[in-house]
């Protein structure tokens, strides 16, 4: 009888907690789908990320968003020290999984000092890299397999990830020049004097994450002008903000009905 009570008690308690998660999995969803929205720039080194957000940062700023844009490994003060540990001296060995701590713990900096509450402000956050670099560059570029990064990110990230990725996508044998003739004056050369293989093995990488999460990941081939480019990029991030607006619309609507 004892037992038959305190099991029936735990059922009563299992129901009441799965039920106060949902609501709060609810509430926390709608504000989740309140807040700003997070776009991340990523590809293989040299792609001509930084001047295309620069470019998407003034378009977007044009249209009357506030935006917050940032970078990886950096935009913080201990992000770009770790930034300056990483790429600062090519000569003094890091392991992978060093190189992999080292990128989270910037990142960890990264979310609470800027992206969260640039995205709690109802910010649009552009970040010139995030997460996808670790599993494109640890995970595929050094090796370590996609299970570590997860780790890490489910650890680092959780549900903060980014609403939309653009990949600038190009062969590095048109990238890696480019690459390394500006590396040469600012010394972040890790990466790219990994040379030709290591380059192609993260852009796998990179075109493997957009297969799986094809909604999130859009690949913007990079072999064109850089007018070329940017109207693609954004096509894609116009085409983005008129999802989520009717997204938030409609669910705005159930909230109130
Ligand atoms: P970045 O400043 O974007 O270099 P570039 O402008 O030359 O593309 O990034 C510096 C390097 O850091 C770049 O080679 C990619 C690497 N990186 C990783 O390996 N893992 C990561 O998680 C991030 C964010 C960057």
């Amino acid at each position: 009888m004892g037992a038959l009570r305190s099991c029936q008690t735990y059922f009563l308690i299992s129901t009441l907690v799965r039920r106060s998660a949902l609501r709060y999995t609810y509430r926390h969803g709608a504000s989740l789908n309140e807040r700003g929205l997070f776009i991340t720039l990523e590809g293989i080194d040299g792609a001509g990320k930084s001047t295309q957000l620069r470019q998407l940062a003034a378009w977007l700023r044009e249209q009357g968003h506030a935006v917050c844009v940032t970078r990886e490994p950096g935009g913080t003060r201990v992000g770009e020290r770790i930034r300056h540990i990483l790429l600062g001296s090519p000569s003094t060995p890091i392991t992978a999984l060093t190189e992999l701590l080292l990128m989270y713990a910037a990142r960890r900096q990264h979310l609470e000092e800027v992206i969260l509450p640039a995205l709690k402000r109802g910010e649009l956050v552009l970040s010139d890299r995030f997460n996808d670099a670790s599993f494109a560059y640890q995970g595929y570029g050094r090796k370590l397999g996609e299970g570590p990064v997860y780790l890490m990110d489910q650890l680092i990230c959780g549900r903060t990830q980014p609403d939309l990725t653009l990949v600038l996508d190009a062969p590095p044998r048109l990238t890696l020049a480019r690459a390394r003739k500006r590396s040469r004056g600012n010394h972040d050369g890790r990466f790219e004097e990994e040379g030709m293989t290591f380059q192609e093995r993260v852009r796998r990488g990179y075109l493997a994450i957009s297969r799986r999460e094809p909604g999130r990941v859009k690949i913007v081939p990079a072999g064109g002008s850089t007018v070329r480019v940017q109207q693609h990029i954004r096509e894609l991030v116009d085409a983005f903000m008129r999802r989520q607006m009717k997204r938030r619309a409609s669910r705005r609507s159930i909230v109130r009905g």
